[in-house]
């Protein structure tokens, strides 16, 4: 180590499935971290070890404090699109980095290039940091192997079947702790600014047959019914955004017939392979067991 004191990384969404896993990636790597949330709680979800900012992506100015003095910045963007162009302007003030979590809406896989708002979101960001002449990493992960808790976890818990469309479609679901790996790793390590990465699974696996895997990691066939795109609609009308439904029935209606999109590029930047839905599955089988839902 030199003497020189290493300016600290700003970290976005820290609370959230990703940044949460950043965060203490650059603490075991020995990098000073600030961790942003814009709830007053937020703290409680965060190291005790970190310092942690309140901010709000929605109200650029609330941003300043926790910017003065930061080398790079991971940015996670979950809040509405308006308050992009005011923020990049702030990042560009204060900070020389930045690490975006993206989306792979470049890849040319049917899957990807469904016409969505996120991935025009994702698009914008991209180009306003390239604009104010950050250094831009962008981080593309695919389908995150936990969507499925959020998907799957309460019907297969409850002993129910799985009710869902496009069984066959494949995709290639990344681990969240891959994801955040690689993007820690493009926080601390020197030649990554450029960097493009789409970041998948390793393996090309339906929908039907992840169901399989989390039953055969609990010892349980799990039943899977088909939906049809409008029973999936029907169903999910009033608890989930029409868009991300509309997204995603787009999304698995293209890729039918066709295996998943995988790249290598989570054992090029780690140098080891990228965790299957089969360790993630054993590795959050709690989630999914009988019982009061775990809180993490
Ligand atoms: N799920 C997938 O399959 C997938 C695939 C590719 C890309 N992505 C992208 O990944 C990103 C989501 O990452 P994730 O799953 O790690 O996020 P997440 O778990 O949903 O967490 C979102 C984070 O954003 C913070 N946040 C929300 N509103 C905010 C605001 N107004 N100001 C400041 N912070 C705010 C929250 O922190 P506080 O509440 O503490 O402030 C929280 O930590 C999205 O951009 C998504 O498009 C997801």
């Amino acid at each position: 180590m030199t003497g020189t004191r290493v300016p600290p990384v700003l970290v976005t969404g820290a609370t959230g499935r990703v940044g949460r896993a950043v965060v203490d990636l650059l603490l075991d790597a020995g990098v000073p971290v600030r961790a942003l949330t814009h709830r007053s709680d937020g703290a409680a979800a965060l190291p005790a070890n970190v310092e942690v900012v309140t901010g709000d992506l929605t109200v650029p100015e609330s941003l300043d404090a926790g910017l003065r003095g930061v080398g790079a910045v991971f940015l996670v963007w979950t809040a509405p699109p308006a308050t992009v162009p005011a923020v990049v302007e702030r990042l560009a003030t204060h900070a020389r980095r930045v690490v975006f979590l993206s989306s792979p809406h470049q890849t040319p896989h049917p899957f990807f290039q469904q016409p969505n708002p996120m991935a025009v979101l994702h698009a914008d960001i991209e180009r306003l940091i390239t604009a104010a002449g950050l250094e831009l990493t962008i981080i593309r992960p695919g389908m995150f192997s936990s969507n499925t808790l959020f998907w799957w976890a309460a019907a297969i818990r409850a002993n129910d079947a799985v009710r869902w469309p496009y069984g066959a479609a494949e995709t290639a679901p990344v681990d969240d702790r891959d994801v955040a790996a690689v993007a820690a790793r493009t926080l601390y390590e020197d030649g990554h600014a450029g960097g493009d990465y789409v970041l998948t699974g390793p393996e090309s696996l339906s929908q039907a047959e992840q169901v399989n895997i989390i039953g055969d990691v609990l010892g349980r066939r799990i039943k899977f019914r088909e939906l049809s795109p409008d029973e999936f609609r029907r169903e999910t009308e009033g608890s989930w955004p029409r868009p991300v439904v509309d997204m995603l029935l787009a999304a698995w209606g293209a890729t039918m017939g066709r295996p998943a999109f995988i790249t290598s590029t989570v054992s090029d930047i780690l140098g080891s392979a990228p965790r299957s839905f089969r360790q993630w599955a054993a590795d959050n089988a709690a989630a999914f067991m009988e019982g009061p839902t775990p809180s993490s």
